[in-house]
């Protein structure tokens, strides 16, 4: 499967940025076995899609909502209208900073995928919760309660991993441990899901930067990478990006 990697841009990035969005679109051309994405907040949207030829562009959140009197939100009708192709839900910083449960996350991915978009669906445990064991047991709580329904959803549905305690801040899991924890994705994946469920990507997120990024895609069930800090600049994104190239061609 062709790998994935998307960047995660967060609440970073001013139409300045958009020549780094411009320069990651150009390089994607020479790395085509590649497939790359970038999610820049909501006010670039519009610019990068315009900008970006062959790259995928993206949300980093929806209402689950199709409109309102919902003061400062965005519904996915909205994303679609303004160019993006697919958007990221359940995001752990979204989850902390905004209370969203489970079943939230599901609603929003409904919402999205009723809009025509494709889902990433994040997941990922707390250090407290690896500690404690429970890792894989809040993983798979978290995927068959975010998880969108029905059988037309594995065609549009991406999962990212993202342990909380690895994003941001340098520290990743062992190869090993990502293998363990996207096998039992995988197999969570096949539960909800059935074959369909064997061919949906699984992202690793977290501290994900050019020197790790070939040893960290070569884990087992690693189907690309979810980017936020080394995301923000053209040459450590495509650093990734050409990593995950290396990693097909080898
Ligand atoms: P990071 O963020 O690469 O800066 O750790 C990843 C993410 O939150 O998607």
């Amino acid at each position: 499967m062709r790998p994935y990697i998307v960047g995660n841009w967060k609440m970073h990035g001013t139409r300045a940025m958009l020549s780094e969005a411009r320069a990651i679109d150009r390089a994607a051309e020479r790395l085509m076995k590649v497939e790359v994405a970038l999610a820049p907040p909501y006010t670039l949207l519009h610019a990068t899609r315009k900008e970006a030829a062959l790259i995928g562009v993206g949300a980093q959140d929806c209402h689950a909502a199709e409109g309102g009197a919902h003061t400062g939100d965005i519904s996915a009708a909205m994303l679609k209208d303004s160019g993006a192709g697919f958007v990221i839900v359940g995001h752990s910083e979204r989850r902390a900073d905004h209370a969203e449960s489970d079943a939230d996350v599901r609603a929003k991915a409904e919402a999205a995928l009723a809009a025509g978009l494709a889902v990433i669906v994040c997941v990922g445990e707390t250090e407290a919760q690896r500690d404690s064991g429970k890792a894989e047991a809040v993983v798979a709580r978290q995927l068959d309660g975010s998880l969108p329904q029905g059988e037309a959803a594995a065609a549009k549905v991406t999962v990212a991993y993202e342990p909380v305690w690895a994003i941001g801040t340098g520290r990743t899991p062992t190869v090993e441990d990502i293998g363990t924890m996207h096998r039992s994705i995988r197999e969570r994946l096949k539960a909800i899901y059935g074959e369909d469920g064997a061919a949906l990507r699984i992202l690793y997120g977290g501290s994900v930067k050019p020197d790790n990024a070939g040893e960290l895609l070569a884990a087992d069930e690693v189907g690309g990478a979810l980017v936020g800090g080394a995301s923000l600049t053209a040459e450590s994104f495509l650093g990734i990006v050409a990593a995950a190239h290396e990693a097909i061609e080898a």
